[in-house]
C-alpha cells in the first residue's frame, strides 16, 4: 500500500507495457521509423498515446489543436481516436520531420481531418485567433520549445473552449526540475511555467508522471 505515485524501474515498466499498450500497427511503424532519428526522443511514449487518445474519447473531442507535430505520432494518436467529422489543427515549423507525418496520416486515411500549419507557432496561433477559432478546440497538447510554454498556453486558453482540456508535455523534464543545480533556459523555462500553473485560478490542474510528465490543465 502506498499513499504516493510509484516510480517505474525498467522491469516494471516493461510490465506496464505489456499488460496495457494496444498500439496500433501503423504508429508502431511510425515510431520505429523515426527512431532512426537524432531527434527521436522528442517523440511521445506509446502509452501517453494512447492515454491522450483515451481521454479525447471520454471528452467527446472534436477538435483538437497541436503545437509540435514533428513526424505525427501525437496527431495520429488522436486522429484515430475522434469521430469521423473531427478536425486537428497540428503547427510545425519543418517541413522535413512534417512530411513523414503526412505520409502516415494518409497511409490511415486520416489527413483529410488533419489541417497542418507550417511555420513558427505564435504566428499561426496569433492566425487562428484572429479568424475567429477561439473557444473553438476541446483539446489542445503543447509540446514545441519550451521557452515558449508560456505564450502557447496564454493562447490555448484563448481557443480551448470553457470545459475543454489543455495537456502540456514534458514537464517533468527528464527529472531536472527538481534537481536546483541545472540552470539551463529549458529548465528554468518549465520550472517557472509549472510554477504559474500550480495557483493559476482559470484551471483546474493535475501533472500525470506518465512519459515525461503531462500536465493537464482544464479551462474553467
Ligand atoms: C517534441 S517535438 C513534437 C513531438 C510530437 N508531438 C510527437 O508526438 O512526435 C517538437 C516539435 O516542435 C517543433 N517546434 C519547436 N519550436 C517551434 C516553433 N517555435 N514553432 C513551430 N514549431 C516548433 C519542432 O520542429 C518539433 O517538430
Amino acid at each position: 500500500m502506498s499513499n504516493r505515485s510509484i516510480g517505474l524501474d525498467e522491469p516494471l515498466y516493461r510490465y506496464l507495457l505489456d499488460h496495457s499498450l494496444r498500439e496500433p500497427d501503423l504508429l508502431a511503424e511510425l515510431r520505429a521509423e523515426t527512431a532512426v532519428l537524432p531527434e527521436a526522443n522528442m517523440q511521445i511514449a506509446p502509452e501517453q498515446g494512447q492515454f491522450m487518445a483515451l481521454l479525447a474519447r471520454l471528452m467527446g473531442a472534436k477538435r483538437y489543436l497541436e503545437i509540435g507535430t514533428f513526424t505525427g505520432y501525437s496527431a495520429l494518436a488522436i486522429a484515430l481516436a475522434l469521430p469521423e467529422d473531427g478536425e486537428i489543427v497540428t503547427l510545425d515549423q519543418s517541413a522535413e520531420w512534417t512530411a513523414t507525418a503526412q505520409s502516415y496520416w494518409e497511409r490511415a486515411g486520416v489527413d483529410g481531418r488533419i489541417r497542418l500549419e507550417l511555420g513558427e507557432a505564435r504566428d499561426s496561433l496569433r492566425a487562428l485567433e484572429a479568424t475567429g477559432e477561439m473557444d473553438t478546440f476541446d483539446l489542445a497538447f503543447i509540446d514545441a520549445d519550451k521557452t515558449g510554454y508560456h505564450d502557447y498556453f496564454e493562447h490555448c486558453l484563448r481557443l480551448v473552449r470553457p470545459g475543454g482540456l489543455i495537456l502540456v508535455d514534458n514537464t517533468l523534464w527528464h527529472g531536472t526540475v527538481a534537481d536546483p543545480d541545472d540552470a539551463r533556459d529549458d529548465t528554468c523555462a518549465i520550472r517557472a511555467f509549472n510554477d504559474a500553473l500550480h495557483h493559476d485560478e482559470r484551471i483546474d490542474l493535475s501533472l500525470v508522471p506518465i512519459g515525461d510528465g503531462l500536465t493537464l490543465a482544464r479551462r474553467r
